[in-house]
């Protein structure tokens, strides 16, 4: 049996609030430091239509690396297990999100996992279409049909002030093209890239998107094949190896269910053939993930017997 009202996720809610004063919110994107570091919302969206709601749910949330699982299962789509896994690898790095460091230590100087930036700027770089905004909108209309939402769209704001300050990524991309991984216009690829991690959405579309993972590709209401089963497995596989950075191990263990977060304090989670979760907790631990969020996870999980292992 799991969580059946809004009433017990609001306890959950309210208990794991308590330690969002112990986190602090991202502002190397200068536009995230305005978040507010109490803010805890969720979702869960079930199979049958059912979805459960606590906190602040009003909000909405940029995606950031929430957005590298969606574009993966695209590119995925577009091009194929081969030429994908040609530009990018599948282990886990130990090392923090945005580290250079691995790059230069390899014998083939190819990301490791698509889920680190490095390995998302060249996943991004492969989604097909004639231009920034054509490619853009290919990843939109793929998001909104897997949230249910028409009217997803970007924002702005925060993807200009990425834009402006992403000197780490930049130079990731460069190191990139040095090696032959990706091939476009450095500014290009970072244009797609900022907009793409400047999804924005509320946690409740966010549940919608995790329970199509979590319904291995299968919209629950129209039960279209969106993501075809092996992509959404191969998906949920780097969440559990890659999801949480640097704390996947340990997310793995005191969790374990497949999860991707953002340094917007947003995590994804779907439980495998039950249900899609969606978090929203700005203040985030050393690590980059939302420490309310990832409390909350934690006791729902042990409450309701989640892990998958
Ligand atoms: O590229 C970046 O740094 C951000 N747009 C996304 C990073 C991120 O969300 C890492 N998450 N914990």
């Amino acid at each position: 049996m799991y969580c059946q009202s809004n009433d017990e996720l609001l306890e959950l809610v309210n208990e794991a609030r308590k330690v969002a004063k112990d986190g602090k919110v991202a502002d190397y994107i200068p536009a995230l430091g305005k978040a507010n570091p109490g803010d805890l919302a969720v979702a869960i969206h079930y199979p049958d239509g059912t979805c459960l709601s606590a906190g602040d749910i009003e909000r909405k949330i940029t995606l950031q690396s929430i957005s590298k699982v969606i574009s993966l299962a695209l590119v995925l789509m577009d091009r194929g297990y081969e030429h994908v896994f040609h530009h990018v690898g599948m282990e886990p790095t130990g090392d923090p999100f945005n580290s250079i460091a691995k790059l230069e230590t390899m014998d083939v100087a190819k990301p490791l996992n698509p889920m680190i930036n490095a390995g998302a700027l060249a996943v991004t770089h492969l989604i097909i279409g004639s231009n920034v905004a054509e490619r853009l909108q290919r990843l939109l209309k793929f998001i909104q049909t897997m949230a249910g939402n028409p009217d997803i769209g970007y924002c702005q704001e925060v993807a200009q002030s990425e834009f402006e300050t992403a000197f780490l990524n930049r130079a990731l991309c460069y190191f990139l093209k040095e090696h032959g991984i990706i091939k476009e216009d450095v500014e290009q690829l970072l244009d797609l890239y900022t907009k793409q991690c400047a999804i924005e959405m509320n946690c409740l579309d966010l549940a919608r998107i995790g329970l199509v993972f979590a319904m291995d590709g299968v919209d629950p209401d129209s039960k279209a094949q969106v993501i075809p089963k092996d992509v959404a497995r191969i998906c949920k596989t780097f969440m559990v190896t890659c999801g949480m950075y640097n704390a996947s191990g340990e997310f793995a263990i005191k969790i374990g269910i497949p999860a991707k977060s953002g340094v917007s304090g947003g995590i994804m989670g779907a439980v495998p053939r039950k249900f899609g979760i969606g978090v929203f907790g700005p203040a985030l631990d050393e690590k980059g993930n939302s420490i309310a969020g990832i409390k909350f996870l934690e006791q729902l999980s042990r409450n309701y017997s989640l892990s998958m292992f």
